[in-house]
């Protein structure tokens, strides 16, 4: 008898669909080039405030959520590639490294682009508080970082796609639903998904992007 286990609450869920959103349409408006480029940018400021709070949530949320609970140690990365121990409920070893990699490049992306300058319709909100030369160089880290998060987000859909077609799991639906179904109930599958905590997750949510307002603003 299976049974059904919260693995990805809702805030983490949220998270994952308003940012992948955000990352493109974000590059859909940049294409578009133009004005269309005060649309970049609030798409930016949104994926900023996504990645600052999934780094909060990832000391405070639910247990699969906590980064603790998910990165690998190198011992327990070299036994899941050698196929001794399974992945586990959340991300499993090698998935946790590309979650971190895809944070930290979505993050510098949008730091980085809170100094940039196209010269022509749009400076990003910071560059005026640095010199030139340092607009220069973090525009430069902004357009070559893009190819990074293209490899990516590539890499990300194409080992969702192997564990479906390949492995026969479908990973998409417990980031929609937010459940996955195990053979039997395990305490750590118990998950904690509740009202009170979706609020202090909103409540997080709202302070950084009330921070972010008040520096950009
Ligand atoms: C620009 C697009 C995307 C970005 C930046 C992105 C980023 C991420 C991130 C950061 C996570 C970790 C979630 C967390 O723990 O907070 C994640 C997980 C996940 N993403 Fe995406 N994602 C994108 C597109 C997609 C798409 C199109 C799909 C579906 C086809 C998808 C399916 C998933 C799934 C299933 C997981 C959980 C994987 C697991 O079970 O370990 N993502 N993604
Ligand atoms: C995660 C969020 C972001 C992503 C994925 C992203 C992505 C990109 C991409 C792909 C380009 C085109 C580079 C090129 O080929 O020339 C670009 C350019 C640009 N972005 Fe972003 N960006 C993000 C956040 C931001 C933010 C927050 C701002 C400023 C508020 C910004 C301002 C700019 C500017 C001014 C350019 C033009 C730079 C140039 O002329 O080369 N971006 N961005």
């Amino acid at each position: 008898m299976s049974t059904l286990v919260r693995v990805w609450d809702l805030p983490t869920r949220l998270f994952h669909w308003a940012l992948a959103i955000c990352m493109v349409l974000g590059i859909v408006f940049v294409k578009i080039g133009g004005n269309a480029i005060q649309w970049h940018a609030y798409c930016g400021y949104t994926a900023l405030a996504l990645i600052l709070f999934r780094v909060i949530w990832g000391f405070v949320g639910s247990w699969h959520a906590r980064f603790a609970n998910f990165i690998p140690s190198p011992s327990k990365l070299i036994a899941f590639l050698r196929g001794q121990v399974d992945g586990g409920l959340g991300h499993n070893p090698l998935g946790a490294l590309s979650v971190i990699a895809l944070l930290t490049v979505i993050l510098i992306q949008a730091l980085t682009g809170l100094f940039a300058d196209d010269d022509i319709f749009f400076q990003g909100p910071l560059a005026k508080y640095v010199s030139n030369s340092t607009v220069a160089l973090l525009t430069s880290i902004h357009r070559f970082n893009q190819y990074l998060i293209f490899a990516l987000v590539g890499l990300h859909i194409a080992a969702i796609s192997y564990y479906y077609f390949v492995k026969r799991e479908n990973l998409v639906r417990p980031m929609v639903t937010g459940d996955k179904s195990i053979a039997t109930k395990s305490p750590l599958a118990v998950e904690i998904d509740s009202f009170r905590q979706r609020m202090i997750a909103l409540a997080v949510f709202l302070l950084i992007s009330l921070g972010l307002y008040i520096l950009i603003a």
